[in-house]
């Protein structure tokens, strides 16, 4: 082959690679094309292949020419290559399109409900404690002036881990109240959360597991007036300054006098519904005056120093706020439920 003819087949090979990348749709024609014009048997090697037949002297031109084809087919493919990806993309991604929203998580109701209720205490100076949950018989009742044989243990229902040992699960925060008295001196203000445990069935109003707070409040001279304005103003805060507080002779083996606390019911109003009984009060939490046997038992001086205390259920605190009907909802994880708070 002379000089023309390897030329004139090199513009051949040129105007073919073109012509042919043009057609290609899709990665199996573009891989094919590939191979026919750049692989190791490809066009372009075939035109390198002729340039032995050629005298010494033209070989380095011609070699030349052949490169210059060689990167031109290269830079086709490659400008092509970015031409497919981005077909193949178009239409599905559309960039002026809105993102799609991360999924936030957002507090649980009764988390919510907690820290809402600890913000009002530390307004009125009580600091936040929490206690163990396993507890001993003495923290859970003994100390707190329910001995052993006290018919009033009854009232709770007690999951026992170790019954020779007197080793259970806590009925209520009230555990707490001696824990702290036996660490602090008077004057205090505390307030206690965490989760109780009691043998109840786990029904639309019941749960076995549940939170409470626990209140109590140390120093000279406390007396039942100072309950009332305390709870009345967290009930205020926390249901509206429109709500009536009732308070009712109860009994507690560690608080003497004991009461009850209701309020007006915030479905009907006080008017009587279903949720009140018809009797227009929702009973919402226990209290009363430390028994001097409980300030005994960690070391104070009941002639000296007199406190109230309080417990009052988390859930149920909720339920109202949020007019929430069924308690087991709280735990179920429903994230249409969840995602309302
Ligand atoms: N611990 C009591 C209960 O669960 C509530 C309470 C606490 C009552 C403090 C009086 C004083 O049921």
């Amino acid at each position: 082959m002379d000089r023309e003819e390897i030329l004139n087949k090199c513009r051949e090979v040129l105007n073919r690679g073109k012509e042919e990348i043009e057609k290609v749709v899709n990665e199996v024609d573009f891989e094919n094309w590939r191979i026919k014009f750049l692989g190791r048997k490809g066009e372009i090697n075939r035109l390198f292949s002729l340039l032995s037949s050629l005298k010494d002297d033209l070989k380095p031109t011609i070699g030349k020419e052949i490169n210059e084809i060689k990167n031109t087919l290269i830079s086709i493919f490659e400008e092509k290559k970015i031409k497919i990806q981005r077909e193949k993309t178009e239409g599905k991604f559309n960039l002026s399109f809105p993102g799609k929203t991360p999924f936030y998580g957002n507090i649980h109701p009764l988390t919510k409900i907690m820290r809402e209720m600890s913000e009002i205490f530390e307004r009125m100076g009580f600091g936040v404690f929490t206690g163990p949950e396993i507890e001993t018989d003495y923290y859970n009742f003994e100390a707190l002036n329910t001995p052993e044989d006290h018919p009033a243990k009854d009232i709770w229902d007690t999951f026992y881990l170790d019954y020779k040992n007197k080793i259970l699960l806590r009925t209520h925060t009230s555990p707490v109240q001696i824990r702290v008295m036996e660490k602090i001196k008077p004057p205090f203000r505390i307030v206690a959360l965490g989760k109780c445990f009691r043998r109840d069935a786990f029904d639309a109003s019941h749960s076995p597991v549940f939170y409470q707070m626990e209140g109590l409040m140390v120093d000279k001279n406390i007396n039942f007036s100072h309950l009332k304005g305390v709870l009345n103003y967290f009930l205020k805060e926390m249901f509206g300054e429109k709500i009536k507080v009732k308070f009712s002779p109860s009994y507690f083996p560690f608080t003497e006098p004991s009461a009850e606390v209701s309020i007006s019911c915030v479905i009907c109003g006080g008017k009587g519904c279903s949720t009140c009984g018809n009797s227009g009060f929702i009973e919402i939490l226990g209290c009363g005056m430390v028994h001097p046997q409980v300030f005994r038992n960690v070391g104070y001086n009941p002639e000296e120093i007199s406190g109230f205390a309080f417990g009052m259920g988390v859930e149920r605190i909720a339920m109202l706020k949020y007019k929430i009907d069924d308690i087991r909802i709280f735990y179920q994880n429903d994230l249409r439920f969840l995602h309302q708070f």
